[in-house]
C-alpha cells in the first residue's frame, strides 16, 4: 500500500501521509498491516493507513535513543525552541488543511477545529519559549563545597494520545519534552491518526533531526502496550480512561519502573449558585458539556443548581441546549458534530437508555439525531439521584444531569462525592463565596464564571482518579526533567 494519498475533504484537497513516521521517514510497518479510519459523520472510511506493532515501537524506540545519544544532544536549548516555533508557524501555515484534517477523522466542527490548530501552534511557541530557559540552583552548603542542579532530559518519552483533540494532544504532549531535550515514541488514536501523521511531515520541514520524534499509528493493546512495557523507554505520559490509565502504570511498575503521568477521566461539577448572573451562567453551562460533543475529559457533566434558582435554570438551560447547531462538521455554523466512532455512540446511548430506565426526567434530547453518523441529540436529565449511573459514571457524549442542591455546602458536599478531581466550576457574583467554594472543591482546575477556557500557560490536571502530574504551564516541565545534584568539594590549596 502507498505511502501517501490524495485526500479530498469538502473544503480542500491535501496529500496525507499514511506511513509511520520513524527516523524522519514515513515507512510501512514490520509485518505490513494497515487499518481504515472511518468518517464519522457519514460512517464510511476515508483511508487506510499504516498500523504500527510491537516490533515497530522497538525501531522507533531504538531511533529516539539514538538521536538522544547522537545529534540533538548537541542542538543548543535556544536552538530546540526555534525548531518549536517554526514547527508552530508551519501549523499556523496550514491551519485551513489541519482543521479540515480533524473535522473529517474528529468530526468536530470546522471553525472549533481551526481554535484547536490555534491554540496547538500557541502551545509549541510557548514551549519553544521555555527552551533555553530551563535553570538549576546552586546551593551554597559550606565553604568547602560547590552543589547545583542540573535539568536534563529524562530521555526516550512514550507518548499516547486519544481522539478527542487529537492535534492538541500531539501539541500539548511534545511541546514541553522536546523543550527540555527529550525524544519521543508517540502514538496516536486509532480513532484519529490523520492529523498526527501531517505533523510528522511538518516536523521533519521544520529541520527536527531524525528520530527526536516518531510517530505510530496503531492500537492500543497492541503498540500502546509495547510503550507502556518498553525496557527502554524511560517514561510514559498518558491521556485517556481511568481504565487504560491503571493498565499503564503496572506496566511501567511490571518493566522498567518508567516515570508515569496519566490524564484520565473526569464527572465534573458545575455548581449555579443564586446569585450568579444566570444568563451568563447557562452559557458556561452549556459550552462546558456540550462543547466538542461532551468528549472532554473535563467535561461539566453534573450540575448542580440551587434550589432557589432551578427552576427557571431548567427552563433556560432546556431552551438554550436545544439552539445548538447539531450537523455536519463542515458546515460553519455547526455548533456540535458526530461522536467519534461507533463504539463511542453505542456506549453513550447505553447511557441513555440507563438514565432512562432509571427513572430520570428527560429534559430535551434522549435520541439518536439524524439517521445517517454518529449523531446524538443534547441530552438534560434532571430528577436524577446519587447513585445513578449516569450520574455516577463519565459519558464523554452531550449528556448531562442536572441535580437540585439546597444550600452551598451540600454543593460542595454533593461535588465532591466522585472518585474523580479533574475539574469543577461555580458561577456566583460574590467574590467570597467564589473563593470559598473554589478552596472547597477537590479538583485540579476551578472555573468560577467561566468553563472549559484552558490555556497553554495554565497547569491542568486531575486530584484523586483523575491522573497524575500536570501537564501545560512550566509545571508540565517537570515531567520531563531529571534533577541531578553534583557535589563538588574544594581543595583548599
Ligand atoms: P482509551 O483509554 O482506550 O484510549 C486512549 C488511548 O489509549 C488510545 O491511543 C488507545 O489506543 C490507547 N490505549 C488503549 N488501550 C491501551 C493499552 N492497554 N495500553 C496502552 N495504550 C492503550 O479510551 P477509549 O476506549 O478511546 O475511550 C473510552 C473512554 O475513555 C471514553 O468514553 C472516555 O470516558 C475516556 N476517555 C478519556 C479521554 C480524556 O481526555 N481523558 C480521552 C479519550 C477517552
Ligand atoms: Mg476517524
Amino acid at each position: 500500500m502507498a505511502l501517501s494519498q490524495t485526500v479530498e475533504t469538502p473544503v480542500l484537497t491535501y496529500e496525507q501521509p499514511l506511513g509511520l513516521f520513524i527516523n524522519n521517514e514515513f515507512v510501512k510497518g514490520v509485518d505490513g498491516k494497515t487499518f481504515e479510519t472511518i468518517n464519522p459523520h457519514n460512517e464510511k472510511p476515508i483511508v487506510a493507513v499504516h498500523e504500527g506493532t510491537a516490533d515497530d515501537v522497538n525501531i522507533a524506540v531504538k531511533a529516539a535513543r539514538t538521536a538522544l545519544n547522537g545529534e540533538w544532544k548537541q542542538i543548543t536549548p535556544s536552538e530546540r525552541g526555534r525548531l518549536l516555533t517554526r514547527l508552530a508557524d508551519f501549523l499556523e501555515r496550514d491551519i485551513d488543511t489541519l482543521a479540515a484534517i480533524e473535522a473529517l477523522d474528529n468530526g468536530k466542527g470546522v471553525s472549533m477545529a481551526k481554535g484547536d490548530v490555534t491554540a496547538s501552534a500557541g502551545c509549541l511557541r510557548y514551549y519553544g519559549g521555555w527552551a533555553d530557559k530551563i535553570y538549576g540552583q546552586t546551593i551554597d552548603t559550606d565553604t568547602n563545597s560547590l552543589t547545583y542542579t542540573r535539568h536534563e532530559p529524562v530521555g526516550v518519552c512514550g507518548q499516547i494520545i486519544p481522539w478527542n483533540f487529537p492535534l492538541l494532544m500531539f501539541a500539548w504532549k511534545i511541546g514541553p519534552a522536546l523543550a527540555t531535550g527529550n525524544t519521543i515514541v508517540m502514538k496516536t488514536a486509532e480513532q484519529t491518526p490523520l492529523s498526527g501523521l501531517y505533523v510528522a511531515k511538518l516536523i521533519k520541514e521544520a529541520g527536527f533531526p531524525p528520530g527526536v520524534v516518531n510517530v505510530i499509528s496503531g492500537f492500543g493493546r497492541t503498540a500502546g502496550a509495547a510503550i507502556a512495557s518498553h525496557m527502554d523507554i524511560d517514561k510514559v505520559a498518558f491521556t485517556g480512561s481511568t481504565l487504560v490509565g491503571r493498565q499503564i502504570m503496572k506496566s511501567a511498575a511490571d518493566s522498567n519502573l518508567k516515570k508515569v503521568t496519566l490524564e484520565l477521566g473526569g464527572k465534573s461539577p458545575n455548581i449555579v449558585l443564586p446569585d450568579a448572573n444566570l444568563e451568563e451562567a447557562i452559557e458556561w453551562v452549556n459550552l462546558g458539556i456540550f462543547f466538542n460533543h461532551g468528549q472532554c475529559c473535563c467535561a461539566g457533566s453534573r450540575i448542580l443548581v440551587h434550589e432557589a434558582v432551578y427552576d427557571k435554570f431548567l427552563e433556560l438551560f432546556k431552551k438554550r441546549a436545544e439552539q445548538n447547531k447539531v450537523g455536519d462538521p463542515f458546515h460553519s455554523e455547526t455548533f456540535q458534530g458526530p461522536q467519534v466512532s461507533q463504539i463511542q455512540y453505542d456506549r453513550i446511548m447505553g447511557y441513555i437508555q440507563d438514565g432512562k430506565g432509571a427513572g430520570a426526567t428527560v429534559v430535551t434530547g434522549g435520541d439518536r439525531h439524524g439517521s445517517e453518523g454518529y449523531y446524538i441529540q443534547p441530552t438534560i436529565f434532571a430528577d436524577v439521584t446519587e447513585n445513578m449511573t449516569i450520574v455516577k459514571e463519565e459519558i464523554f457524549g452531550p449528556v448531562c444531569t442536572v441535580q437540585k442542591v439546597q444550600s452551598e455546602e451540600e454543593a460542595i458536599q454533593v461535588a465532591n462525592d466522585t472518585n474523580y478531581g479533574l475539574a469543577a466550576a461555580v458561577h456566583t457574583t460574590n467574590i467570597n463565596t467564589a473563593i470559598r467554594v473554589s478552596n472547597a472543591v477537590k479538583a485540579g482546575t476551578v472555573w468560577v464564571n467561566n468553563y472549559n477556557t484552558l490555556h497553554y500557560q495554565m497547569p491542568f490536571g486531575g486530584f484523586k482518579e483523575s491522573g497524575i502530574g500536570r501537564e501545560l504551564g512550566s509545571y508540565a516541565l517537570e515531567n520531563y526533567t531529571e534533577v541531578k545534584t553534583v557535589r563538588i568539594h574544594l581543595s583548599k590549596s
